[in-house]
């Protein structure tokens, strides 16, 4: 029974594993490969990033948020599909492209050479790897510790750093997880590692600047996603310290310097939208989480969710060896549903699934408004840990959910909202995921029926694999 487990175990994780491995080529060619018929209202272009390669010339990077950002472009015209890939051309892609090695720190990546190559270097490279999103006429692949890099949408040569017409400083972060409400666009940037600022910018929807506040934070602050509603922005302070001299030194990588205190508190950080911009800090149990779902107000009180894990995801060994994650000790991330009383400064938190759960989703439109449905990459197993392979949609109003699952061997992404033209119910829409398939190392996308996931609407097959990515959007806007 033990044997059988692990040896299911290790085929899933070495199957995991390869859907990691580079993606050196950039493609452009019609989708041809199709099972379905391309619904004809769908006529928009799909944008997804993540990082396309963990290697520069054969020396392996130490984290998968270090891979140079490769976007995916897929655009839908009149029943047909046009593909596209292409790797961001920052700073650090042409630097380390020309040298033939790793040249940059990272998040958990070291320059080769031990600590005397890495010692005082805190320059990361800006890897424009985890977010693609079109806003004011302008194409951005995202990455949280730095400046977008603008795109063109209909060929995704790289047009260089973006400053949004000089609102962002030279040092100043744009997180990749802006959120879009009432067609303002929300985003935020935190500033410093030692002594940090939060800083809030709201554009309107030609990518001008209508607003742009900060407070300084206390702790140190992990920020990778927010929460808005009409009046809140909503942060996640999860318990962690750094201890960086080690990686001062050059002895450790910054993510090997995280300690997640299970001690002490998760701090809710609500900042006003209007007025004073006022802060408030509300705490919760401890737990550590990437990304949320949605918030909304109701009746007085600030309703959100968020994905739950007891710990944080560490790094364990000192080089990337994804085949030999263990699962079964892997940190699960749970949906839960927050309750905030701003007048009570309490905070209650309800389990909302158990099944291993990551990159919520919502109909764009109901995003700060209180909504029905979720939509998550899920874990096959409805309990245990594991890799990211099945769809599931989370109904809140009926809990009955669905599932689409293409394990064992299928790895699905994100998947992404598509509203129906002119729908006006919150799941009338399509949900579209690149899954991976170890089957044939390839990857398809995958075009549901978000009203009836069972109701698999087409599958298109790329003629490769693209590596297991991050984020992405849809655009209304054919760009071929
Ligand atoms: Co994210």
């Amino acid at each position: 029974m033990v044997q059988a487990h692990l040896e299911k175990n290790a085929s899933l994780v070495k199957d995991w594993a390869r859907g990691y491995e580079s993606q050196v080529n950039e493609y452009s060619y019609w989708l041809d490969e199709v099972e379905g018929m391309i619904p004809l209202e769908l006529q928009g272009t799909l944008f997804r990033n993540g990082a396309g390669r963990l290697e520069i010339n054969g020396q392996k990077i130490g984290h998968p948020f270090d891979g140079d950002g490769m976007v995916c472009s897929i655009a839908f015209n009149q029943g047909r599909t046009y593909f596209k890939n292409r790797y961001v051309r920052t700073e650090g892609y042409r630097k380390e492209q020309a040298a033939g090695k790793i040249l940059y720190r990272g998040f958990g990546t070291q320059k080769p050479g031990g600590w005397l190559a890495n010692i005082f270097d805190t320059n990361f490279k800006n890897a424009a790897n985890t977010n693609v999103i079109y806003w004011g006429d302008k194409l951005w692949a995202m990455w949280e510790g730095g400046h977008p890099y603008q795109l063109v949408p209909e060929t995704l040569e790289t047009i260089g750093e973006d400053s949004l017409n000089s609102l962002l400083e030279p040092n100043q972060p744009f997180s990749a997880h802006p959120k879009i409400i009432n067609n303002h666009f929300v985003n935020f940037g935190v500033k410093g590692i030692t002594s940090q600022t939060l800083t809030i910018f709201e554009l309107d929807n030609l990518g001008n600047k209508l607003k742009q506040y900060s407070h300084p934070l206390t702790g140190f602050a992990f920020l990778h996603d927010m929460l808005v509603t009409d009046n809140y922005c909503i942060f996640m302070q999860h318990p962690f310290q750094v201890k960086g001299l080690p990686f001062l030194l050059g002895f450790k990588t910054i993510e090997q310097c995280f300690e997640f205190n299970p001690k002490q508190p998760t701090k809710i950080i609500v900042i006003a939208r209007h007025g004073d911009h006022n802060l408030e800090i509300l705490e919760t149990e401890a737990f550590f989480g990437f990304h949320h779902g949605n918030a909304w107000e109701k009746d007085g009180k600030i309703y959100l969710e968020s994905i739950c894990s007891q710990s944080f995801p560490q790094t364990q060994q000192a080089e990337l060896a994804l085949e030999k994650t263990d699962f079964d000790h892997f940190p699960k991330g749970e949906l839960w549903e927050f309750e905030l009383d701003l007048a009570q400064k309490a905070v209650s938190r309800r389990k909302i699934e158990t099944r291993g759960c990551e990159f919520p989703a919502v109909n764009p439109m109901w995003i700060g408004k209180e909504h029905r449905y979720l939509y998550m990459s899920a874990c096959d197993s409805p309990t245990a840990s594991g890799p990211l392979q099945a769809i599931l949609k989370l109904d809140k109003g009926s809990g009955e959910n669905q599932l689409w699952n293409p394990a064992p061997r299928g790895f699905a992404g994100e998947p992404i909202f598509v509203p129906r033209p002119h729908g006006i119910e919150e799941d009338d829409g399509w949900l579209i995921s690149l899954v991976y398939d170890a089957a044939i190392h390839r990857s398809y996308v995958v075009i549901l029926d978000a009203k009836d996931l069972d109701n698999v609407i087409a599958k298109l097959h790329l003629e490769h694999h693209i590596p297991h990515g991050f984020h992405g959007n849809w655009i209304p806007k054919v760009f071929v």
